[in-house]
């Protein structure tokens, strides 16, 4: 099956899974209009593509901005494949075998030692996205490649799936050369230039949720945001946390939790009234919006969303850092749920993973909608105030798309947001083009000392 086939097909199970009742529909995204992109278009004349030259008229910019949004949700299915790759490097699950850290992956092809790693924990994979009783993350695996056209069957099935697991690997370790070369070249305004051609992964963790908990913190204490005033919220990109990048985080559901990170932040700070709040999940992947469409049907029929919350002691950050994120861990959830017993722990990783588990009352979680948006080309009712957003969050996003998409995802923004709302973003985004949000603080987070690196949340507000 073609990638293009795969992403329809995705989107077709997403139109049909993706069913919240017609009473509390969510709101429709809609596709920017030429007169809204125009100062970005002027910005960029220099650059802009083909396509764009001659003054386009509005059809032509639909045509092309559609085709763009395609391309852009065509990145999710590398993405995805980057998802099993990690799977196959560091899931605890379904192997005993040694992980394949960044050392090991960047030695794979030239030591007998790391193939046979590789080797076993591709047979084991595979055993397991073969069984009858995988637990939900493999199954989800299963199904995409299977919607890819691979099968289980015959031996012969079983060794394409194994060709195609080892490729990727492979694909990893030379992208990882690649990419480090030219990070290592680029500075952090420009990172997005490094990632903008990349696989759009739905990797989360705990860490920016952190980051985002003392940035609202800042914003109180400084006088920027007042006590109830956030009652639309906004959160771009939410992401699924399963098998994620560095650990071998597969030993639980996939799960999205910064939407409710965020709540228990804004309720505890009292920026939120738990009762009156609508707090909307902005994403182009089906699986993240599946995800959720189904946790937000479970709790209107009054279920309530486990989370479970894992992180690992072992990162190499800062005492002090170290100290601060684990005691919002201790706290984390406990505006929104109430403290749940947490999967077990496999033995491999046992000893430098901490996790609790919360359990989100249903009456907060069904207050979470889903929408199907690409914020570079997208917005929700630009003209209704009534629709507009208090805040904005989406970290980790911004930076896989180049100067050009970060100006037009701007304009967005600032159309979802009232007047003095906020956008908070752990990208800084390219300022070149005018728009309507302003940077009005930025917090600096020491994470580690030596090397010096720091976690940076930027807030735009948009002007009046
Ligand atoms: C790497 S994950 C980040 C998850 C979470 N925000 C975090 O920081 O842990 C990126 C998320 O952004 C979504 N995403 C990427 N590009 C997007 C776009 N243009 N519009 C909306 N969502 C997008 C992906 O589908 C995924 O859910």
């Amino acid at each position: 099956m073609t990638k293009n086939r795969h992403v329809s097909l995705l989107l077709a199970i997403s139109s049909f899974a993706f069913c919240i009742p017609a009473s509390s529909q969510p709101p429709k995204a809609e596709f920017m209009s030429l007169e809204s992109a125009q100062p970005v278009l002027r910005t960029f004349s220099a650059t802009l593509p083909p396509e764009l030259r001659n003054e386009p008229n509005e059809v032509q910019w639909q045509a092309w901005v559609q085709a763009q949004d395609a391309s852009i949700r065509q990145r999710l299915v590398t993405g995805e494949e980057d998802t099993l790759t990690n799977l196959l490097r560091f899931g605890v699950s379904y192997t005993k075998e040694y992980q394949i850290d960044r050392e090991y992956l960047a030695k794979y092809g030239n030591s007998t030692l790391v193939n046979a790693f590789a080797e076993n924990r591709a047979n084991d994979l595979i055993h397991a996205l073969a069984s009858s009783n995988a637990n939900e993350g493999i199954k989800q695996m299963r199904a995409f490649l299977i919607q890819r056209g691979y099968s289980f069957k015959t031996t012969s099935d079983r060794a394409r799936v194994k060709k195609l697991l080892l490729d990727n690997l492979a694909r990893m370790r030379d992208e990882f050369a690649q990419f480090h070369e030219e990070l290592q070249s680029a500075g952090p305004a420009e990172a997005s230039h490094v990632y903008a051609q990349r696989g759009i992964s739905l990797d989360s963790n705990l860490w920016p949720d952190y980051a985002l908990d003392r940035t609202l913190a800042e914003l109180v204490n400084g006088g920027l945001l007042k006590p109830g005033s956030i009652r639309r919220i906004a959160i771009i990109g939410p992401g699924l946390d399963f098998a994620n990048k560095e650990y071998g985080n597969d030993f639980y559901p996939p799960q999205s939790i910064q939407p409710f990170a965020v709540l228990d932040s804004l309720i505890r700070l009292g920026l939120t009234d738990p009762k009156s709040y609508q707090l909307y999940t902005l994403d182009i992947s089906p699986s993240v919006n599946i995800h959720l469409a189904r946790a937000h049907s479970n709790a209107a029929a009054g279920k309530p969303y486990v989370v479970q919350l894992p992180w690992v002691s072992a990162a190499p950050f800062n005492k002090e850092y170290l100290a601060g994120f684990e005691a919002y861990w201790r706290a984390l959830g406990s505006q929104i749920g109430a403290p749940a017993e947490p999967v077990a722990v496999p033995l491999q990783v046992v000893e430098h993973t901490q996790i609790r588990a919360v359990s989100v009352r249903p009456e907060i979680a069904r207050r979470v909608t889903p929408v199907d948006m690409n914020i570079v080309f997208q917005h929700l009712s630009a003209t209704d105030p009534d629709q507009k957003f208090d805040l904005i969050v989406g970290t980790n996003i911004f930076i896989y798309y180049a100067a050009f998409e970060q100006s037009l995802a701007r304009v967005n923004l600032a159309a979802m947001l009232t007047p003095g709302g906020f956008a908070l973003t752990n990208d800084l985004l390219d300022d070149k083009a005018t728009s309507h949000l302003e940077e009005a603080h930025r917090t600096i987070i020491e994470i580690s000392s030596q090397p010096q690196v720091f976690d940076r949340i930027y807030c735009y507000r948009r002007q009046p």
